[in-house]
C-alpha cells in the first residue's frame, strides 16, 4: 500500500510539474505506456492468488485512473496557456496607421462608386450585378424596345456573335437597365436594388469613351409613385454633393423602358465660367428617371396592376467629374500615374456616411 501511495505522490507531482506538452507526454509514457510503471505493476499480478489479484488489481485500477485524469486536467491548462501564448505573440495592432510609403491610389470611378453604394446601402438598397457582354433580350427587348424600334439605334451598340444557345448577336451591355430585367425576373417584390458596372457604346470624342459607367436604380413595390423617385433622388444627391438644399428638377423626356419618363436635373451655376453644384438658380441634368413601365413589368412576370415602380439610371464618371472637378473625361482611361496620384485617394480611407464620405 506505501507503495502505491508513494508512487501516486509522485506521479501526480510530475504530472502538476509538467511545464509543455512535451514533458506531459512522458510523464504519461513512463507510467502508463507499454513500459511504463503502473504497466509494469499490474503486469507483476500475474504471480498471485486469485484474491490477492483481485484486491491488487482494484488499487492499481483506481490509481491508473487518477493519474490518467491528472493528465487529462493538466492537458486542457497546458492548451489554454499555449494558444494565450500564440495570440499574444501573433498581435497585429491594426491601429497603426497605414504605411506611409504606400503610393497607390484608388480610382475616381472606384471612390465614386464606393461613395453611391454607401448611400444607397443606408436607404435600404442592395447592390445585383449583371454580366457586360449582354443578350438582345436582356439589353433591348424586355426595356420594350423590340427589333427595328427606333431607340435600338441611339445606343450605338457594340454587337459580338450569338451565344452558345444561337439565336440574336449578343451586345456589350449600352446601358446597366438589363440589370432591372434580371433582377426582376430572379427576385419577388419589394424590390430595391442599385447596380453600378461597365457600360458600351460606340462612341469616342471629348465627353464620350467607349467604355464608361452607370448606376442603375429599381424600386418596385405595390405603391410605389414618382414621389418616391424624386424624394430618392434629393435624399440621394444631397448626400453626395453635401449640399444641403441641392435641388432637383424633372424635365419630360422618353425612354421606352419608363412611362411616365424624365431627365434629372440638379442645381447648379455657371457664373464666370466656372460650374458650382447647389442652390443657384441654373440646372445641370445629371441621369435619366420614370416610371418602370407595365410592359417591362409583365414580360418580368410581375403583375402591373398591383406592383409599380421607379427606376433611374446615372454615368458615374460624370458625378465623378462634377464632385471633384476633374475636366476631361477621357484622363479617367489613361492610366496616367500622375493623374491618379493626384485626382486618386488613399486605400484603406472607406467612404461612408456618418464620417463623411470624403476625407
Ligand atoms: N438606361 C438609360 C440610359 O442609359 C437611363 C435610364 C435608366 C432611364 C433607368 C430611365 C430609367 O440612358
Amino acid at each position: 500500500m506505501d507503495t502505491l501511495d508513494s508512487l501516486k505522490t509522485e506521479l501526480l507531482a510530475a504530472v502538476e510539474g509538467a511545464a509543455d506538452m512535451a514533458g506531459l507526454e512522458d510523464v504519461r509514457v513512463s507510467a502508463l505506456g507499454k513500459k511504463g510503471r503502473i504497466t509494469a505493476l499490474m503486469g507483476d499480478m500475474r504471480t498471485l492468488s486469485p484474491e490477492e489479484r483481485r484486491e491488487r488489481g482494484q488499487q492499481l485500477n483506481a490509481l491508473k485512473d487518477a493519474v490518467a485524469d491528472a493528465i487529462e486536467g493538466r492537458r486542457a491548462v497546458l492548451k489554454r496557456a499555449e494558444l494565450s501564448a500564440r495570440l499574444a505573440a501573433e498581435r497585429i495592432d491594426v491601429t497603426l496607421p497605414a504605411r506611409p510609403e504606400t503610393e497607390g491610389r484608388v480610382h475616381p470611378i472606384s471612390q465614386t462608386v464606393d461613395e453611391i453604394v454607401a448611400i444607397f446601402a443606408e436607404m435600404g438598397f442592395t447592390v445585383a450585378e449583371g454580366p457586360d457582354i449582354e443578350t438582345d433580350f436582356h439589353n433591348f427587348t424586355a426595356l420594350n424596345m423590340p427589333e427595328e424600334h427606333p431607340a435600338r439605334q441611339m445606343h450605338d451598340t457594340f454587337y459580338l456573335p450569338p451565344g452558345p444557345e444561337g439565336g440574336n448577336p449578343r451586345v456589350l451591355r449600352t446601358h446597366t437597365s438589363p440589370v432591372q430585367i434580371r433582377t426582376m425576373l430572379s427576385q419577388k417584390p419589394p424590390i430595391r436594388i442599385i447596380s453600378p458596372g461597365r457600360t458600351y457604346r460606340s462612341d469616342y470624342d471629348q465627353t464620350h469613351t467607349p467604355m464608361f459607367h452607370q448606376v442603375e436604380a429599381l424600386v418596385i413595390g405595390e405603391d410605389i409613385h414618382m414621389g418616391h423617385l424624386k424624394g430618392c433622388l434629393l435624399e440621394f444627391v444631397r448626400a453626395f454633393f453635401q449640399v444641403d438644399d441641392l435641388p432637383v428638377r424633372f424635365r419630360p423626356s422618353f425612354f421606352p423602358f419608363t412611362e411616365p419618363s424624365a431627365e434629372i436635373d440638379i442645381g447648379c451655376s455657371r457664373k464666370g465660367g466656372e460650374l458650382k453644384i447647389g442652390n443657384f438658380g441654373d440646372w445641370l441634368e445629371i441621369g435619366g428617371s420614370g416610371m418602370v413601365h407595365p410592359k417591362v413589368l409583365e414580360n418580368c412576370g410581375i403583375d402591373p396592376a398591383r406592383y409599380q415602380g421607379f427606376a433611374f439610371g446615372m454615368g458615374i464618371e460624370r458625378m465623378a467629374m462634377l464632385k471633384y472637378g476633374i475636366p476631361d473625361l477621357r484622363t479617367f482611361f489613361e492610366a496616367d500615374l500622375r493623374w491618379l496620384k493626384h485626382y486618386g485617394f488613399v486605400p484603406l480611407d472607406q467612404p461612408n456616411v456618418a464620417q463623411g464620405l470624403t476625407r
